[in-house]
Order: structure tokens, then sequence, then C-alpha cells
């Protein structure tokens, strides 16, 4: 791997978090000297714009992923499953941004702010996992608050962007904006989306919350390396971009509002909006996550209550990723 001219490439690069990361790489100025882009047979052939050029897209094929430093994998579960492991066959480090690997005990889940470290050595299985989107958000809200005084449990209403489900999401919003009011019937989400609301994210799990509230579950307690009980609402809106997420969380010790405020503002990657609230037209496109609503709970001392809205197709995927790929180069290269 060389620090100056990398090969990288991203499997799922048409999707909406894979679009991201492309236009990431420049912003950032992220040493790529050559871009390697997959997507499913479906978009093999199209071109993406890449620093003043274009890509064509490819599928993915033995040897691939051959002379790679990096692959990004934003491709849905099935398919991290099926080519991760070609990718590190080919020598190639793997972000996965899919749900595939995150929970394996030997795999580092990472948002670099919180808990960077695990980029100390690359895996031995060179798979780094890359978290839910709510759960990135949310956990980059918790830390600094943690890191005062012990998070015990935390209970949260998320309220998740239709980009949330993908590329196809955000179409069929549009397509409900534009026929309204005979918005046609509903293909990603289980009922009309445009003005509703839908109280279910993926699908229920045995204990009756969906798999989208268990990932938060899980994730948020390996993130922040903590027996953190996460007990979550997540309902999916009619807002194209960014999720926002209403959280209130029992701490070990009281912590005011002011100093929550404090160590939140001061948090890299963490803003506090002044005397308001950030809202998801405020916060798309935007690397920052933005707190608000910072209040001691009614229901108890230990209690504060607050608001939390992110771009999840930046820090909650795309973004994430690419610091994670940053943090590799910075410690390996
Ligand atoms: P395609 O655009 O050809 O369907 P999103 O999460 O926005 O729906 O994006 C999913 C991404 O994963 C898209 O880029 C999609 O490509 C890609 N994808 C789906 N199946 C495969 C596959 N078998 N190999 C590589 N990429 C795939």
């Amino acid at each position: 791997m060389k620090k100056d001219s990398l090969t990288v490439a991203v499997v799922g690069a048409t999707g909406a978090v894979g679009r991201e990361i492309v236009e990431i790489f420049p912003q950032r100025e992220f040493p790529v000297s050559e871009l390697r882009l997959f997507s499913s047979p479906r978009s093999e052939g199209k071109t993406i714009e890449f620093k003043g050029g274009e890509i064509t897209v490819r599928t993915v094929k033995p040897g691939c992923f051959k002379g790679a430093d990096i692959a990004i994998f934003s491709a849905g579960a099935s398919n991290s499953r099926k080519y991760a492991q070609q990718a590190v066959d080919e020598g190639a480090v793997v972000i996965d941004n899919s749900s595939a690997f995150r929970m394996d005990d030997d795999i580092p889940l990472v948002v670099p702010e919180i808990n960077g470290h695990m980029l100390d050595a690359i895996p031995p299985r060179r798979i780094i996992a890359n978290p839910n989107c709510t759960t990135a958000i949310l956990a980059m809200a918790l830390k600094p608050l943690h890191d005062l005084s012990r998070v015990k449990n935390v209970i949260a209403t998320s309220f998740q962007s239709v980009s949330g489900a993908g590329a196809q999401g955000m179409v069929e919003l549009e397509r409900q904006i534009k026929n309204w009011p005979d918005s046609g019937q509903a293909d990603v989400f289980p009922s009309p989306i445009m003005l509703n609301v839908i109280p279910q994210i993926d699908v229920f799990t045995d204990n009756l919350y969906t798999k989208e509230e268990m990932k938060i579950h899980n994730e948020a307690a390996k993130i922040l390396e903590a027996d953190i009980r996460v007990s979550t609402t997540a309902v999916r809106v009619p807002v194209m971009r960014a999720h926002s997420i209403s959280v209130s969380v029992e701490t070990e010790e009281p912590v005011s509002p002011d100093r929550t405020s404090e160590a939140m503002d001061a948090f890299p990657g963490l803003r506090v909006t002044p005397g308001g609230y950030p809202m998801p037209v405020d916060c798309s496109g935007r690397d920052d996550c933005f707190v608000g609503r910072i209040r001691r709970d009614l229901t108890g001392e230990n209690r504060i209550c607050f608001w939390v809205v992110g771009d999840q197709l930046k820090k909650g995927a795309a973004l994430n990723s690419v610091q994670i790929a940053e943090q590799i180069v910075l410690r390996h290269a």
C-alpha cells in the first residue's frame, strides 16, 4: 500500500452510498490513483464521473480485486458475504458497509472518532465493518456523554429518511410525490411513505423489535465497548436524506445539560446547534452530526434527553467508510 497512490475498489458504486463514496474521495483528497467500480449486471457498462474522467462500471469477476489496496463494499449483506473474502484473498483490505460481519467477534466495528484505536492493527481477517447508519449517528452523540459518566441505557425513536433504504427508496418517495394523490403501490416500503410515517424498518424479530432496532442495540454496545442497552423504535419518515433520533439516556451519575452540551460540542464531528435544534433539511450533505434540545429528562436525575441529526449517507455510511480508509492509510501505508 503506497501512501500517496492507492488502488481502490468500490462494490455497489451505483448505489446511494457508493455514489457518495466516489464523490467524497476527491473532496477529502483521498489519494486514489486507480478507482475500480462494481455494480450488479443491471448497471454494467454505465459510467461514473471521477476527477474529470469517466469510469466504466463492471461486475465482480475472479481477479478483479488483484492489485487493489482497499475495497469498500456497499452492495448489501448477501453480496458482502459472496465477494468480500474474494477481495481479501486477492490482496485488498475490505471496508464493509453491510451488516454481514459487524457482530463477528474478530471483526472491528469502527467509527474513527470513537474507537479508531481498533485500526492500530489490521485485523487478521482483513475486514473492517462500518456500522448501521442510525447506530453511527447515535454513537457519535453518546460517546462524549459516556466519557462524562457511563451510559447505562438509552431509549430512542429514530426518524429515518428514505435514502436509508438505498437509491430505490428515494425513487419511491419521488414517484409518490409526483403522482399524489394517486401514489400507487409501495414497492420498497411496507406502505406508502408519502404523507405517512411507518414504524417498521426491516423485518420483525422474535422479540417484536425489528432487525434495524436490534442492529442499533447490538452495534452501539460493540462500538462503545460497554454493556449499554438501547431500546429503539425505528420509524421511516418521508424525508429524502438525513436521519434524526430523539434520545433519552440514563447515565451512572447525574450529568447537567450544560456539561453535556459542552462535551458534545467539543467532540470531533459533532456540533451543538446553538439555541435551537437541527433538522434534516439543514444537515443533508453535511459531514458533522448535529445535536439540539439537550435537557434533563423529567423522569429521572440521571437521565438526559437530546435530539441528534446526521446525514446517514455521509457519517452513517460513505464518509465513515472513507474515514476508516484514511486511518488505515495513515497507520499502515
Ligand atoms: P445496481 O445499481 O446495478 O443495482 P442501493 O443500496 O442504493 O440500492 O445500492 C446497492 C448497490 O449494490 C448498487 O450499486 C447495486 O448495483 C449494487 N449491487 C447489487 N447487486 C450486486 C452484485 N451482485 N454485485 C455488485 N454490486 C451489486
